[in-house]
């Protein structure tokens, strides 16, 4: 398996460009399952995630033709006309939990589906009941059965559906479920984030009727067609805050080009607090940091709240701050793996239940250390640029997943950092 090394103390200095949104993307490429007309996608980010997902597209029938970008990323064509399967297996679904997402337009367009339920991951439960109470209520007859849910309905019909929490993956799934059904959907407590409103976007472009994408209610009239349409991914708000993190971190000076300050909000407010120079220009963010963070204390939320994509992130940052801080993580159970691993790079950090008890010291070391997940395996890359000595982190098929040739963006803004291949 691949392994990363990082030598720390470089100051990051120059341009960064942000890719395309993972957790738009993904949801994008699967409401091409509601046409049988050809969808042009650009801006997709080349990452493990996306190939999983063209994968997962590509075994049920759907025809991908692949372009590589010059401005970066991928742009796609994908053509759902003659669908040869309607079971997502487990193998797809244990190594990307947003593969469900086929299950609502597959069920609209087709009148059933079977998908292997995720499971459990290394951040907590993270259970699908949200998106099988929503179906159910639209119509959907629900079976779970050796592992898989089995769901069918002739036609699925509009409902009320009040969302217990605002869950990105349930919004999602009965968004693109409502477009085909009949009649009047109203999803109340929906999630609001950017990749919600992007998804709604693309559907808009299908032909969808679909109003208040990025609100507490969105409402889908159903339709009886969708049709083909073209959309550009909107950039990764993730990846971006990432960046900035790395550039306040190392007291750097980094243009963080593609970053919306529209969507990065909480996140930048923070950024702020905690003492990094921004200005927000055309196109783009640019960061300066400065000798030593201040601590500050976050809370991680539901869009428009601090992400909790970020919390993983900041904590590297406030790791080293002046001060103590207090994490809390609300949206996952089990989100402070990093801290661990942080800790034997010479981090002060307690736990307790979800609220983590960050200490500042003057410096990391390098270590040999190990990721868990996607946001944890990023913030050892940043603890990296920081530390004294060589950081190797193994395990960074985590980090593939979702971060488009980090290694190489990082080395263009002066860090020291390389892949070693198996
Ligand atoms: C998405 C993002 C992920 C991000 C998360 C929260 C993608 C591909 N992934 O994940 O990067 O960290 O939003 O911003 O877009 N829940 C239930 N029942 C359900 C569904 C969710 O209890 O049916 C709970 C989850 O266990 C979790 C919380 O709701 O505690 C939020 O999950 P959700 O918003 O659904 O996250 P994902 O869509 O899985």
């Amino acid at each position: 398996m691949d392994k990363i090394l990082v030598r720390g103390g470089h100051r990051l200095e120059g341009e960064v460009v942000v890719s395309g949104s993972k957790n738009a993307a993904l949801p994008i490429l699967i409401s091409s399952l509601l046409t049988s007309d050809i969808c042009e996608y650009h801006h997709v980010p080349d990452l493990m995630d996306i190939h999983t997902t063209l994968k997962l597209l590509a075994g049920l029938g759907v025809r991908v033709e692949k372009v590589q970008s010059a401005a970066g990323g991928m742009d796609l064509l994908l053509q759902a006309e003659t669908i040869t399967n309607l079971r997502a297996v487990y193998d797809l679904v244990k190594t990307m939990r947003a593969s469900f997402l086929v299950l609502g337009p597959l069920l609209a367009r087709f009148g059933e589906a079977r998908v292997s339920t995720p499971g459990g991951c290394a951040i907590g439960a993270r259970p699908v009941n949200l998106h099988l109470k929503g179906l159910a209520q639209m119509g959907a007859k629900i079976e779970r059965v050796h592992g898989y849910v089995e769901a069918s309905a002739k036609k699925l019909k509009g409902a009320r559906i009040y969302l217990d929490l605002p869950s990105v993956g349930a919004t999602e799934n009965l968004m693109m479920a409502a477009t085909l059904a009949e009649g009047k959907t109203i999803i109340e407590n929906a999630a609001k984030e950017p990749e919600i409103e992007d998804l709604g976007a693309a559907l808009i472009k299908m032909g969808a009727k679909i109003n208040g994408c990025g609100a507490d209610i969105v409402t889908i009239d159903g339709v009886d067609r969708l049709h083909g349409a073209k959309h550009d991914v909107i950039p990764d708000r993730i990846e971006a805050g990432t960046f900035m993190v790395a550039a306040a971190l190392t007291g750097g000076d980094v243009f963080v080009q593609g970053a919306r300050a529209d969507h990065l909000d909480a996140f930048l407010f923070k950024l702020r607090e905690a003492g990094a120079e921004l200005s927000v220009r055309e196109g783009g963010i640019r960061v300066k940091g400065n000798d030593r963070a201040g601590s500050v204390d976050i809370t991680t939320l539901p869009y428009p709240g601090f992400p909790t994509d970020l919390q993983a992130q900041m904590m590297v940052l406030m790791s080293v701050a002046g001060g103590v801080s207090v994490i809390t993580e609300t949206i996952f159970e089990n989100r402070f793996m990093h801290a661990l691993e942080l800790n034997r790079m010479g981090a002060d950090i307690r736990l307790e239940g979800n609220r983590a008890i960050v200490r500042g010291v003057e410096n990391l070391s390098g270590a040999p250390v190990m990721a868990t997940d996607l946001r944890a395996s990023v913030s050892l890359v940043l603890a990296g640029l920081l530390a004294r000595s060589e950081t190797e982190i193994s395990r960074v098929y985590h980090l593939d997943r979702g971060y488009e040739h980090i290694e190489k963006k990082l080395s263009k803004v002066g860090a020291d950092i390389k892949r070693v291949k198996a």
